[in-house]
């Protein structure tokens, strides 16, 4: 729970979610009038079927849109959170907050398991809206909101919000807030806010370890992942702090069992229903697609983007040259920059996108104009905090190359050429080429052995990978993933680790 210790808060604290009618969202349909809409007249669509099939009052695709929505604004929060947990779906908050939606009462509860949850709620009427549309709205809320910076929060940090509600926006971004469950029923004849809405679709999401703690923030700014509680064992997803996929951070030995084809069900992780494996899923065979670049879009400035190492390569789209975007320098970027058009500018892309490297460089007291490569940048007389951009250089490496020869870590980060790997890494001899660890690897180990290991690389083709050298650590897990056994490593004297993740 980091910071946070219920027992600890329950005695000063006062819950800034209130019942009141601010605390929760509405939509209504002025534009389109009242169209039927998917919840309720799809009566013999997928959703109903579903739901007397499993009993849930959520889709598969609906609960799924809304967890990938809550993971990706908590990962993009600004400024950016050193200690936001990834969210997992729980069934028993799910189950809660259905036994609630269908009460059809607009307000929050029930009433006993207020003190131990967090609640947002949203409702409308008329024309369909993706139950995304609310969890949206609730973020939203951030545009009145004022992060509590720690030289604010003596004793207690200020809770400051512009508009009506920010507490859907808190709840949402709460750090320790790790688990979701949501329901969504259409309640007939509604009572909301004194009117009564014939056909209403109610969404009710219920957040564990509850949020919204009055005097503290929702989360601590800073590099992200740099102060995940020690149970996520130093790993990090875009930008959460996160336990792996269930299939071999949560439980390393079972893996080692060849006959466990079933994943070890991690405490509250999502239901098999979503998850989709693979059809060629087999017992070990792990595939990630996480990739290490940042995809951007042409508006998006480095400054709003995250700052930890994850976040120093980024993949561009198509036609920046079009956005209105701005970029302020020469080769010294100021952070409001356009990240893309900085590329575009200093000649690292062009027109048609791709890959580039960022590197952060402190502060520089001015900002040089110029026009290059078809962009026109913009000059500045103001101190502010600068970077660089580079190509992202391709290498082509043996099976037992390492990263310790390659590219060793160096303070504050260094980038690694992206790496060409042969195929056929397989068949090395695994004294000739280690691969030590699971996930995190010791920089000992064979770059493009580790990547087959991690299931970011296929053995039969070959191919890209992108390795993110890291800091030591004291503990590399020994398992067994797509055919190949990796060692265990305690106390290595010296060393340091990489990441490797997979080039899409
Ligand atoms: C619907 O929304 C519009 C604009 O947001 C507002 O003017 C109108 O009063 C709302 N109607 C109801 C029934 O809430
Ligand atoms: C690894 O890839 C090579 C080359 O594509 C192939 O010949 C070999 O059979 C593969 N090994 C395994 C165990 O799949």
């Amino acid at each position: 729970m980091g910071h946070l210790t219920s027992a600890l808060l329950r005695g000063l604290s006062l819950l800034l979610v209130t019942r009141s009618v601010f605390a929760m969202v509405l939509f209504n349909a002025t534009d389109l009038g009242i169209l039927l809409e998917k919840y309720l007249d799809d009566d013999d669509g997928d959703w109903v079927v579903e739901r007397q099939r499993s009993k849930r009052a959520i889709t598969a695709s609906d609960m799924q849109a809304i967890l990938d929505l809550h993971n990706k604004l908590r990962g993009q929060v600004y400024p950016p959170a050193s200690n936001m947990e990834y969210m997992v779906w729980d069934t028993e908050l799910e189950q809660s907050a259905q036994e609630w939606a269908e009460t059809c009462l607009w307000e929050h509860g029930p009433a006993g398991l207020l003190p131990q949850i967090g609640q947002n709620l949203g409702v409308h009427w008329g024309r369909y809206r993706p139950p995304t549309s609310h969890v949206q709205a609730w973020y939203d809320e951030v545009k009145d909101y004022s992060f509590p910076y720690p030289q604010e929060c003596n004793p207690h940090c200020p809770f400051r919000c512009s508009g009506p509600v920010c507490t859907h926006y808190t709840q949402l971004v709460w750090a320790t807030s790790s688990r979701i469950g949501c329901a969504i029923n259409v309640c007939y004849n509604m009572n909301v806010w004194g009117q009564i809405w014939a056909k209403a679709v109610y969404l009710a999401c219920n957040y564990s370890p509850k949020g919204n703690w009055w005097g503290y923030a929702p989360y601590k700014h800073g590099t992200p992942c740099s102060a995940c509680p020690p149970s996520y064992g130093g790993m990090c997803k875009e930008n959460l702090c996160y336990k792996g996929d269930g299939t071999n951070r949560q439980n390393p030995h079972e893996e080692t069992d060849e006959r466990n084809s079933i994943e070890p069900e991690a405490p509250h992780s999502p239901g098999p229903r979503l998850q989709s494996p693979s059809p060629t899923r087999r017992p070990n065979a792990v595939v990630s697609k996480e990739q290490m670049s940042q995809i951007v879009t042409c508006d998006t400035k480095l400054r709003d983007q995250c700052k930890g190492t994850t976040c120093n390569r980024y993949e561009c789209p198509a036609g920046c040259l079009d956005s209105m975007a701005k970029v302020i320098g020469t080769v010294y970027y100021d952070m409001q920059s356009s990240i893309c058009l900085a590329g575009i500018h200093y000649g690292v892309i062009d027109n048609d996108g791709g890959w580039m490297d960022v590197t952060r460089q402190g502060r520089k007291d001015f900002f040089i104009k110029s026009y290059k490569n078809g962009l026109q940048s913009l000059g500045k007389y103001q101190s502010a905090n600068a970077f660089t951009v580079s190509k992202v250089t391709v290498k082509v490496i043996t099976c037992e190359t390492t990263v310790s020869a390659l590219c060793p870590y160096q303070k504050p980060a260094r980038h690694c050429p992206r790496i060409y790997c042969p195929r056929n890494c397989l068949q090395e001899n695994p004294h000739l080429s280690r691969v030590i660890g699971t996930k995190m690897y010791s920089d000992k180990s064979s770059i493009c052995r580790s990547a087959i290991h991690a299931g970011v690389l296929r053995n039969e083709s070959g191919g890209y990978v992108d390795v993110m050298p890291t800091d030591n650590r004291k503990l590399y897990i020994s398992s067994y993933q797509n055919g190949i056994v990796s060692e265990s490593l305690q106390n290595p004297a010296g060393g340091k680790a990489f990441r490797v993740f997979a080039v899409i």
